[in-house]
């Protein structure tokens, strides 16, 4: 799958998205080393600490589904800044990914690359225990 087409995964999930209490709908997508994609989107919850990010969401379906090793992932939203990753989803991109290519979008489908070192630097890892 090209950039270009994981960003649209992305952004078609947003219709995915239940969120229904933030109104904030967000898409994921993401690639693993053999080519696999799995997408995710946020769902939420009235009692919110249950609620899911859409980035765990995919990561999680494809640990599930005995993928571990994770190229990049695109994450879509739906207002003008650009969608970044949460503190926790950066915890758990860590864990299987340290190296992940990170491509967050825009409502205006425009996009900004990070790497995952770049948004959790000194972050708790393998390493540290
Ligand atoms: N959310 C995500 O799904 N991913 C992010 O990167 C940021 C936040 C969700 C959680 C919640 O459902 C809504 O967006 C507002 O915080």
């Amino acid at each position: 799958m090209t950039e270009q087409e994981l960003c649209k995964t992305a952004a078609d999930m947003m219709d995915r998205a239940y969120c229904r209490y933030s109104g904030y709908p967000v898409g994921a997508a993401l690639e693993c080393a053999d080519g696999t994609v799995f997408t995710g989107c946020n769902i939420e919850n009235i009692a919110f600490t249950p609620t899911i990010c859409a980035e765990r969401t995919a990561i999680f379906k494809a640990v599930s589904e005995g993928h571990r090793d994770f190229v990049r992932i695109a994450i879509a939203g739906k207002f003008k800044d650009f969608c970044v990753p949460c503190g926790v989803c950066r915890q758990v991109m860590a864990e299987f990914a340290p190296d992940l290519e990170i491509l967050s979008l825009n409502a205006e489908g425009e996009m900004k690359r990070f790497t995952l070192k770049e948004l959790l630097p000194h972050g708790f890892s393998q390493e540290t225990l």
